[in-house]
């Protein structure tokens, strides 16, 4: 496919902090969670840019921000050339006809009392759009157009499955074919075969209008089957970016190696050999987040610098952005790093998540590596 260069898409210094609270009869500010902390994302006409990272990264937190469903704390978003950052609800109301979303769960994202024909219909009342043909013609179209029968036009939610109610979303977010989607784990609620389909569905869409797409979600295995581009995101930072074929093959930052390995190979030789990277505990609070390097507490090539210094995200080819002191090649990893420095897991149960994301994807067992390893992190 044929990118345009233009980007939909561009986010600068992007903060999104929420305000602890105390208890009390005058509840004061205490804390702030930093959900996302200055991220920079660009994204063309056209596009899919993957943005993946575990449970409580910000990912979520950095899709809401960009549509200003939630309001940032600090930095800029321009959608299709427009800073829209300062826009009130009325002012924002012509850019969402440019920027839709499509929401991870689709028995929460539809009311349940209306049906489908007029939750499909909502975008063109809200924004006073008669297409040509009328809507309920229009409608109809985009039922058909992904895989409903337009004869349940007056049916309701509760009637179809998982994966038709997504297509239901879908249809309510193409309406008015916009130019930007942002899907947040449009699939992850779905069986595997009905991920696929609507993949599938949301490829097709793409080539067909050439919308761009950021989609979140946690299994590196869905965001490759669609990302042109992914990024990788930890306690509200980007870690690392660069085209699919780059974060698949050849990563360079140690989270973005340990995401990889826990994702299973099919051919088991394969899977025997490969280095298994076995991050321990949880991510650390995003209230009182680590010094220096956000990742340096789970991470087998911490160092001293680690602990002082951000590692700020450079170019280090073109399109391959890291943000780590001492980036490591594949063929440099060691044969199997377990990461256990007591140490650092005063906030966090020693629970063994197996890098995974969210969990979910856990792979075969791993044999325990002695904390003598080269690689064992330090403060
Ligand atoms: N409204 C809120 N108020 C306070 N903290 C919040 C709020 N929303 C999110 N957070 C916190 O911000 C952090 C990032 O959450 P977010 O939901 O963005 O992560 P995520 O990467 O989408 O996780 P998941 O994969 O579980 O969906 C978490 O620590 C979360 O508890
Ligand atoms: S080597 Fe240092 S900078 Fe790089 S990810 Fe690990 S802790 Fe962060
Ligand atoms: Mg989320």
């Amino acid at each position: 496919m044929t990118l345009e260069t233009r980007d939909i898409l561009n986010v600068t210094n992007l903060h999104t902090y929420f305000p602890v609270k105390s208890r009390g009869i005058i509840p004061r500010t205490i804390g702030q969670v930093k959900a996302v902390d200055g991220i920079d994302l660009q994204l063309a006409s056209g596009e899919t840019l993957g943005l993946v990272g575990e449970s409580g990264s910000g990912k979520t937190t950095a899709a809401r921000t960009i549509l200003l469903l939630v309001r940032p704390t600090e930095g800029h978003i321009e959608i299709d050339g427009q800073d829209v950052t300062g826009f009130s609800t009325k002012a924002l109301l012509p850019v969402r006809r440019k920027a839709q979303m499509i929401f991870q769960d689709p028995y929460n994202a539809l009311n349940p009392r209306h049906t489908v024909g007029s939750i499909i219909a909502a975008p063109f009342r809200v924004q006073g759009v008669t297409p040509p043909g009328g809507v309920k013609n229009s409608v109809l179209d985009l039922m058909e157009r992904v895989g409903l029968n337009p004869e349940h036009y007056n049916r309701y939610p509760n009637e179809f499955s998982g994966g038709q109610r997504q297509r239901i979303g879908i249809a309510r977010a193409i309406a008015l074919r916009p130019k930007l989607i942002v899907c947040d784990e449009p699939v992850s609620a779905l069986d595997v075969s009905i991920q696929a389909q609507i993949i599938n569905l949301l490829r097709d869409l793409q080539q067909e209008f050439g919308v761009a797409y950021l989609f979140v979600a946690h299994d590196l295995a869905v965001v490759k089957q669609i990302s042109h581009r992914v990024a990788v995101m930890y306690l509200g930072h980007i870690m690392e970016t660069a085209s699919r074929e780059v974060i698949y093959s050849a990563p360079l930052h140690p989270y973005t190696h340990s995401l990889l390995s826990a994702v299973p190979i099919p051919d088991p030789k394969q899977q025997r050999h490969r280095t298994r990277i076995v991050l321990q505990g949880d991510l650390p609070s995003p209230i009182d987040p680590p010094s220096g390097c956000v990742f340096r507490t789970r991470c087998f090539q911490a160092q001293e610098k680690c602990a002082v210094e951000v590692p700020p995200l450079v170019e280090i080819a073109p399109g391959h952005k890291v943000a780590c002191h001492f980036p490591i090649e594949t063929k440099d990893l060691p044969a199997r790093v377990e990461v256990e420095d007591v140490e650092f897991q005063e906030e966090a149960p020693a629970v063994e998540d197996g890098g995974a994301v969210n969990g979910k994807d856990s792979g075969p067992p791993v044999p325990t590596v002695p904390a003598s390893s080269p690689h064992k992190a330090r403060r």
